[in-house]
């Protein structure tokens, strides 16, 4: 279920009645950025986290932040209040604005800025017990993956690579190396050691990527933020993905063949918990 509301331009609305031009050039030309914010008990994990890299994603494609840190607060808090008690999960788009169509920036537009909240749905338990299945594909993306862009053309016919081939998600591999899931961080774990590719424009530096490193270097487990290449992927003891609205999923198929014993694994279920344990802070 989405918000009774969404904001729109300064109004909060029906969905059914926030309407945007034809000429949006988020709509024209994909032009704009946008974020994913999960709140649980109402508040929204990692705020500060989430509002820098939005700003990053805004200079890095020189949109002006239409909002300061306080309206963008006040903006999720009205929304969660109308969505309900439940967890949820915001979306936040913002397009360089509305222009007649021409691919240059145009000299004067105001940015179009759009929020709605959805409730979260918990993963399937199902699925934390056996785990997903994954595909291994050629990352097809730019070379400025580090922005999170509303144009997802590439992500999306990845994922849906992977879908036609009854798995969940697309882990991709660019020179050798994995980058990241379409839509999601990867972390792998061989003797003990959690490995997760490091940041850079080859890949979204995961909200929950980083919550996971913090966590795992908070209880001492070792951690390291390196290249992994295809093969020492492949021979992992586990593989897990990351992402705002799936947390911490254990892969335990990747392309038809079992990942270490074919379960969730140890290290994978101890960081699991400490995530249960962070976002219950954000309830009391
Ligand atoms: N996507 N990499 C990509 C390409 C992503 O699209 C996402 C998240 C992540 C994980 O980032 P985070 O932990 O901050 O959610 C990594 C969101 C959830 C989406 O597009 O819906």
């Amino acid at each position: 279920m989405t918000s009774k509301l969404v904001y729109l331009n300064g109004d909060y609305l029906p969905i059914n009645k926030a309407k945007i031009s034809v000429l949006d050039r988020g709509f024209i030309f994909g032009d704009g950025v946008y974020e994913v914010i999960p709140a649980y008990g109402a508040k929204a994990l990692r705020f500060e986290h989430h509002m820098q890299r939005l700003q990053n994603s805004l200079d890095a494609v020189r949109i002006t932040n239409p909002l300061t840190n306080a309206q963008w607060q006040e903006v999720l808090d009205k929304l969660i209040s109308e969505t309900g008690p439940e967890d949820q999960y915001l979306y936040l788009h913002i397009t360089r604005g509305v222009a007649s169509r021409d691919h240059r920036f145009p000299d004067e537009t105001k940015p179009t800025v759009f929020v709605m909240s959805s409730v979260l749905q918990p993963v399937e338990p199902a699925l934390l017990e056996k785990g997903i299945s994954a595909v291994t594909l050629d990352d097809i993306r730019w070379q400025h993956c580090n922005i999170k862009a509303i144009a997802l053309l590439p992500n999306i016919l990845l994922r849906q690579q992977a879908v036609d081939q009854d798995a969940m998600e697309a882990i991709l591999i660019r020179d050798g190396d994995i980058t990241e899931g379409a839509a999601s961080n990867v972390f792998i774990v061989n003797d003990g050691v959690i490995k997760t590719p490091p940041k850079g424009k080859k890949l979204l530096p995961g909200i929950t990527r980083d919550l996971v490193v913090e966590l795992a270097k908070t209880h001492n487990m070792p951690v390291e933020e390196v290249a992994i290449t295809e093969k020492e992927f492949l021979a992992a003891d586990e593989v897990w993905l990351t992402s705002s609205t799936k947390e911490i999923l254990p892969v335990t198929r990747i392309n038809e063949q079992q990942v270490g014993n074919g379960k969730p694994g140890a290290v994978w279920r101890d960081v699991y918990e400490k995530y249960q344990d962070y976002k219950e802070t954000l309830r009391q």
